[in-house]
């Protein structure tokens, strides 16, 4: 993927589209090759290790805390907290700090993904376009990004809002330099603003290059069709 930009990751349904990002993510083991991230071997890191290293994800059915309200499950994507250091876990001025910075931040992204209003409320209160906009909101949480791995963030999300939200990726990944790939079916709406595509099918990748070029090869176009 092209550091700093949004590549669009399409394909028909079961395709190996969310199985790509968990071999990503690390949350699936690949049966073979290898995953390389800014020049070196990620394939053996755990999970965390390498949302350390600022991989980030999103999951296609969102995974959230149901006791926990809206502000809360997004604040729980901030890292960097000072009780996981021991030394500066005991400092109670950096924690104020932390806190204060983390819970404004995340107020600046749900106002972003139109949840402000909603701060309160439990994830069981929400639609499910809202439950997506709740998961996009968390992964933008880390104060330094550098992968963003997002399956289907717009999906169940009006159209006006779904293209103001691609829109403000698209000018995240430009302006902090932050690599963006997007699982998405709406590729009417998507291919806007992807600057790079792969298209898959059957485990494979059958196609990449410039966006609206990908979406017009016959061979993508055949494997929607299911021949
Ligand atoms: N843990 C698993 N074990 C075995 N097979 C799996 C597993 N997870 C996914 N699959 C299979 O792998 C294939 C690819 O699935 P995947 O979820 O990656 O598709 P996708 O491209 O994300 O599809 P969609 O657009 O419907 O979300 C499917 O045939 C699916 O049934
Ligand atoms: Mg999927």
């Amino acid at each position: 993927m092209p550091r700093g930009k949004v590549t669009l990751l399409i394909g028909p349904n079961g395709s190996g589209k969310t199985t790509l990002i968990n071999v990503i993510s690390g949350v699936l083991s690949p049966d073979g090759g290898s995953i390389i991230f800014e020049g070196e071997d990620i394939t053996r890191l755990s999970p965390h290790e390498r949302f350390k290293r600022g991989i980030v994800r999103s999951f296609q059915i969102p995974r959230l805390f149901q006791n926990l309200s809206v502000m809360e499950n997004t604040i729980v994507g901030r890292d960097g907290n000072p009780g996981e250091s021991v030394v500066r876990g005991l400092f109670k001025s950096l924690w104020v700090e932390f806190e204060k910075k983390a819970f404004s931040d995340t107020f600046g992204k749900l106002e972003f993904t139109g949840l402000k209003r909603l701060s309160e409320r439990k994830p069981g209160e929400l639609s499910g376009g809202q439950m997506k906009l709740l998961e996009l909101s968390r992964t933008l949480m880390p104060l330094n990004p550098k992968l963003v791995l997002i399956d289907e963030p717009i999906a169940g999300v009006n159209p006006a809002l779904a293209h103001e939200i691609l829109a403000s990726i698209k000018k995240v990944s430009a302006e902090l330099n932050v690599t963006f790939l997007i699982v998405e079916h709406r590729l009417d709406i998507a291919v806007e603003y992807a600057d790079y595509a792969y298209a898959m099918h059957l485990g494979r990748v059958i196609a990449a290059g410039e966006p609206r070029k990908v979406l017009e090869d016959p061979k993508v176009i055949e494997s929607y069709l299911g021949v």
